[in-house]
């Protein structure tokens, strides 16, 4: 997918706030050997590298686009390097990922695949959107359904793969972790009007459809904000945005569910 960096980047203040949250769940520990899943332009992993005490950092990333941003944030204990989070090789004390976790499909295998790569007593944390019900996401999927875009879009409509809380937590039981914590927060973004709201979406969820509509894009996009006006008519608004976290450890030993509940 062709992320832009320039692009992602007008909100970077409100998108930082729940990589802090994730941060806070991260368990401070030298020595670790860390990955960063979807590191983007990098600068967050620089902050993740320099938290944490005489470990060794990478960031991974798809898009050549936030690579070529991130090398600027290289240093000694940090590296960045292009690969697909979804085949993830190594063993790893952290895993950890912001806001990415989501471009990759089929979260029941996924989830279980990446903490099959965490050492013994690695942990993993994760943050993910999980606002794909937002009439902003609903707009976006109707759009796309109608003409001319469905033909131009060849009938292509991303479909998230974001499970609920629950469900994280099941599969985080089912594959003996500890220390399970999930939770969903709503962190609200004053913005100027809806068109603001537009200009968030297309650093994000719009990009696979930017793909896809070519030249075709400027015409998308007019639409859209016409929607958006009429369902979002104030200014300042309120955009509501939710988002999973979770946190969960490999256990070091062995045995099954120590912690349980009598
Ligand atoms: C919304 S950005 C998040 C960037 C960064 N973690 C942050 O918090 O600012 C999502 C990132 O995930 C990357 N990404 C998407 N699919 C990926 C995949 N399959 N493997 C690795 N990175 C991927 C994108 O290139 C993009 O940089």
């Amino acid at each position: 997918m062709p992320w832009n960096a320039e692009q992602y980047h007008k909100f970077q203040h409100e998108r930082s706030a729940p990589f802090y949250d994730l941060l806070a769940l991260v368990e401070i520990r030298p020595h670790l050997k860390v990955i960063d899943l979807g590191c983007g332009t990098g600068e967050l992993t620089r902050v993740l590298a320099e938290t944490l005490p005489d470990s060794v950092v990478t960031g991974l990333d798809s898009s050549p686009d936030m690579l070529k941003k991130a090398a600027a944030y290289s240093a000694p204990n940090l590296r960045f390097e292009q690969g697909d989070q979804a085949r993830l090789t190594g063993e790893w004390d952290l895993i950890f990922s912001n806001a990415a976790v989501h471009w990759s499909e089929n979260h029941e295998e996924l989830i279980p695949y990446l903490i099959s790569k965490l050492k013994p007593g690695g942990q993993l944390c994760v943050q993910i959107p999980s606002n794909h019900n937002h009439i902003s996401h609903l707009l976006i999927r109707e759009t796309a359904k109608e003409d001319p875009f469905h033909g131009i879009l060849g009938g292509f409509e991303r479909i998230s793969p974001v499970l609920t809380i629950d469900q994280y937590a099941k599969i985080l039981f089912e594959q003996n972790t500890e220390n399970i914590i999930v939770f969903e927060k709503v962190y609200s973004h004053v913005l100027e009007n809806s068109d603001a709201v537009v200009e968030w979406i297309s650093g994000t969820a719009l990009v696979p459809y930017f793909e896809r509509l070519g030249n075709h894009k400027d015409e998308f996009l007019e639409v859209l904000r016409k929607k958006m006006k009429l369902a979002l008519p104030e200014s300042p608004l309120l955009y509501p945005f939710r988002r999973i976290l979770f946190s969960a450890k490999k256990p070091s030993g062995h045995g099954n569910h120590s912690a349980l509940v009598k």
